[in-house]
């Protein structure tokens, strides 16, 4: 398969190009490197610098590249940036899904959209939650999430595509910024190396859903390769909390980690969890990563000195 990836100098994006080209698919990459970096990406993949919110550029780079499969993961992931600026994060997430879909159907290309189960459930959806509970998403990014997702149902019943979505629970793993805004695990894990006390909002017992970046990956593959429209939840079902999730982090650090609590910050989800059982029967995927070995690799990563192309 040819394909390109959006955002594919980013933490999951360079993960997937990496997988693609080991099974012998073609792969190019489209980012506009605000978060991504070229050094992740991998050398038999071509990258091209732009924006998914230039639609022209962006066509003209999908009708350079003529790919069968669009992964689009280019995307302002940051939920807070998104309450602060929704313009720019609809311009982004919206527009540039948008324009990534008139790409493909002026190409004939079938596109994976890269969307989140972590945010787009509301508050009173039942745990884990399923694909076909209402999202009631409590953030701009969410509703963005959401308004793409819609488009790329939309491009399927008028044009005949069989477009997909993956609605990814917490992802994590190695390359995911540790000083970035999003990944808790990442950031713990640095903290936990540095001696620094990570910071725990509220009781600590809120809970979500981590899948590591191999599962999040090969869900990818396999939705490529199924060739069928749908959207399915990408997640490992089970409910963590931050507490404990902290405490797997001192067993693999080998000493106790003691967290400063701060207020509960307004609008934040108390559980989450996703139910991933569509996937399983539909695409055959399973999250087979055990938590406490990915946060082991994502330890020893940062150990490592968070080197771009190896070290876990
Ligand atoms: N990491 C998670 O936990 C998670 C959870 C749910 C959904 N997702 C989705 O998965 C995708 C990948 O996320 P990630 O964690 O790898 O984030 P990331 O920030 O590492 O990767 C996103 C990439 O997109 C690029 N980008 C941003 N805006 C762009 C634009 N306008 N045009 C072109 N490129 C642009 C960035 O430079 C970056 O390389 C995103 O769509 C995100 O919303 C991630």
């Amino acid at each position: 398969m040819r394909v390109l990836v959006t955002g594919g100098a980013g933490f999951i994006g360079s993960h997937l190009a990496d997988a693609l080209l080991a099974r012998g698919d073609e792969v190019a990459v489209a980012d506009d490197m605000s978060a991504g970096r070229s050094s992740r990406v991998p050398g038999q993949a071509v990258t091209h610098k732009v924006s998914v919110t230039d639609g022209n550029l962006l066509a003209a780079v999908v009708g350079d590249y003529r790919p069968d499969l669009i992964c689009h993961l280019a995307a302002q992931i940051d939920v807070r940036v998104s309450v602060a600026q929704p313009a720019l994060d609809a311009q982004a997430n919206v527009i540039g899904t948008v324009n990534v879909l008139e790409a493909a159907r002026a190409t004939g290309a079938r596109v994976l959209f890269g969307s989140t189960g972590a945010v787009i459930y509301g508050r009173d959806a039942p745990i884990p939650s399923r694909e076909d509970v209402l999202p009631l998403p409590e953030s701009p990014y969410g509703v963005a999430k959401h308004c793409g997702e819609q488009y790329v149902q939309l491009y399927n019943r008028l044009h005949g595509a069989t477009h997909a979505v993956l609605r990814f629970a917490n992802v994590y793993g190695p390359r995911q910024d540790p000083a970035g805004a999003a990944g808790v695990v990442a950031i713990f894990c640095a903290q936990a190396l540095a001696g620094e006390r990570p910071t725990v909002y509220g009781d600590g017992l809120q809970t979500r859903d981590y899948v590591y970046v191999g599962d999040a990956v090969s869900a990818c593959l396999a939705a490529a390769d199924s060739g069928r429209p749908g959207t399915w939840n990408i997640g490992s079902g089970t409910e963590v909390s931050v507490l404990e999730l902290i405490r797997m982090i001192a067993r693999v650090a080998g000493h106790a980690i003691d967290p400063v609590f701060a207020p509960a910050r307004p609008g934040e989800l108390l559980r989450g969890a996703l139910a991933s059982d569509q996937a399983r029967r539909d695409l055959g995927w399973d999250a087979s990563t055990p938590l406490d070995e990915g946060v082991a690799r994502t330890y020893r990563w940062i150990e490592a000195g968070t080197p771009e192309r190896a070290g876990w």
